[in-house]
């Protein structure tokens, strides 16, 4: 086959299954009530949200991570640059969520917005980290701030967290180099946390 057409075909399936999911059976998947729940206690350990707080869950696919905050009792709110993934997402949320399109490099948020960011099982197919870290540093609260990333660490390759050859579409960083690209975007501090061979990026403005 030519490469070109290898290339664009796997293109359009890491699209189509998480890159930009649409469609369907991604509907299926991302519409489940436990779909990346493994992340979600890591996360959730570091932002420790509270009804005071302000989230902003950054790719936040069908919403599933967004209904598990706001039983918190915080407010949130959820970005996805899929279509799809925000009217599901704006379906299964509640009134205290509101859910908007957009891309993580260029958020449609003031300044100093949110007490809290989360960003599950998407920040590697972001192409410009730091630009999204800027961002995320951005919008959060200076004082009160804090972000959670969580992604899937280099060794995972060709696993089934980054099987072949989605893993060829992802963005992969070894911990220091997580940590200086978010303190490049502008966070005071930062540091990497390990999770069953997943990386929790840290940091505070
Ligand atoms: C693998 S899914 C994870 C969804 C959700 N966080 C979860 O845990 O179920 C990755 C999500 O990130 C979104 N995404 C990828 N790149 C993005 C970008 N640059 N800006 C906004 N959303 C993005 C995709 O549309 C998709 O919904």
């Amino acid at each position: 086959m030519l490469a070109w057409i290898r290339e664009w075909r796997i293109d359009r399936m890491t699209d189509k299954v998480a890159r930009r999911p649409h469609g369907r059976a991604a509907r299926a998947v991302y519409g489940a009530d436990d779909v990346h729940s493994f992340a979600w206690q890591p996360v959730l350990d570091v932002l420790q949200l509270t009804a005071a707080d302000m989230l902003l869950d950054v790719g936040c696919g069908g919403g599933v991570f967004l209904r598990r905050a706001l039983a918190t009792g915080c407010s949130a709110t959820g970005l996805d640059h899929s279509r799809d993934m925000v009217a599901l997402a704006r379906r299964t949320t509640n009134e205290r969520a509101r859910v908007v399109r957009g891309s993580a490099d260029a958020l449609p948020f003031d300044d100093g917005e949110f007490t809290a960011l989360s960003c599950l099982v998407a920040f590697f197919f972001f192409r410009d980290p730091v630009a999204a870290l800027r961002e995320f540093h951005r919008v959060l609260d200076p004082g009160r701030g804090r972000a959670a990333v969580y992604t899937t660490a280099p060794e995972m390759r060709g696993t089934p967290a980054a099987p072949y050859p989605l893993a060829t579409r992802g963005h992969f960083y070894e911990d220091d180099q997580l940590v200086a690209h978010a303190r490049a975007a502008g966070f005071a501090t930062a540091e990497v946390q390990r999770h069953d061979g997943a990386q929790l990026l840290v940091a505070r403005p």
